[in-house]
């Protein structure tokens, strides 16, 4: 734990950082169902922000289990320490001035709650993605749906495990009714 271990600040802290990139750093952290579109936003969102001259980086929920969270799984106590280990990080590339993306399907408002707690409110917008299970196990871009109702996938948000939706979010890109360009333009409002 925190014993025997002191905050060492340096000299050049948030602001400094921003000043340097001429930008504020954030985080956007996209919410939703798998398959509800969050990881196709962001990649879009973040191809925007680079055409723009913005500095952002994205992280994304099947690419962080590659490697920093290999060793977690779909429990709800894994999801919980991803959750936790990710919006540390998030919160880290945000102190760092960049735009951070961050794409997780998040299930529980806890872990959310503390992700923007670690990140600071003025710094940390919530977006929900929005796209009912049934929609989404109709898109099932991978094939993980049929697999879960077939019951070859435990733990599987929406199906045998728990989704809460957001109760306040900074935003809603319901991708039932957006196409993808204007769920962009959406979440770039916010930048
Ligand atoms: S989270 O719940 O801990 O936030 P995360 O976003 O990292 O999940 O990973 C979700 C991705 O893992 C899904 O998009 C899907 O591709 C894959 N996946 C594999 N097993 C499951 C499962 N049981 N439930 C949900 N997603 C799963």
């Amino acid at each position: 734990m925190v014993d025997n271990i002191k905050w060492h600040s340096g000299e050049i802290n948030k602001a400094a950082r921003e000043e340097l990139l001429g930008q504020q750093g954030m985080v956007l952290w996209f919410t939703g169902l798998s398959g509800s579109g969050k990881s196709t936003i962001a990649v879009e969102v973040e191809k925007e922000l680079y055409r723009r001259g913005r500095a952002s980086y994205r992280l994304d929920g099947d690419n962080l289990r590659f490697g920093l969270n290999k060793d977690l799984g779909f429990t709800a106590a894994d999801r919980e320490e991803n959750i936790r280990r990710i919006g540390e990080v998030a919160a880290l590339f945000a102190d760092a001035g960049l735009i951070t993306l961050a794409s997780f399907i998040s299930p529980y408002r806890s872990g959310r709650e503390a992700a923007r707690e670690a990140a600071g409110v003025e710094n940390f917008k919530e977006i929900y993605v929005k796209a009912s299970v049934e929609a989404c196990a109709e898109r099932d871009p991978k094939g993980l749906y049929a697999k879960a109702k077939k019951g070859e996938i435990e733990n599987f948000t929406g199906i045998s495990a728990p989704y809460e939706e957001p109760e306040n979010p900074d935003l809603i890109v319901d991708t039932e009714k957006l196409s993808l360009e204007e769920s962009v333009e959406l979440v770039l409002g916010l930048v």
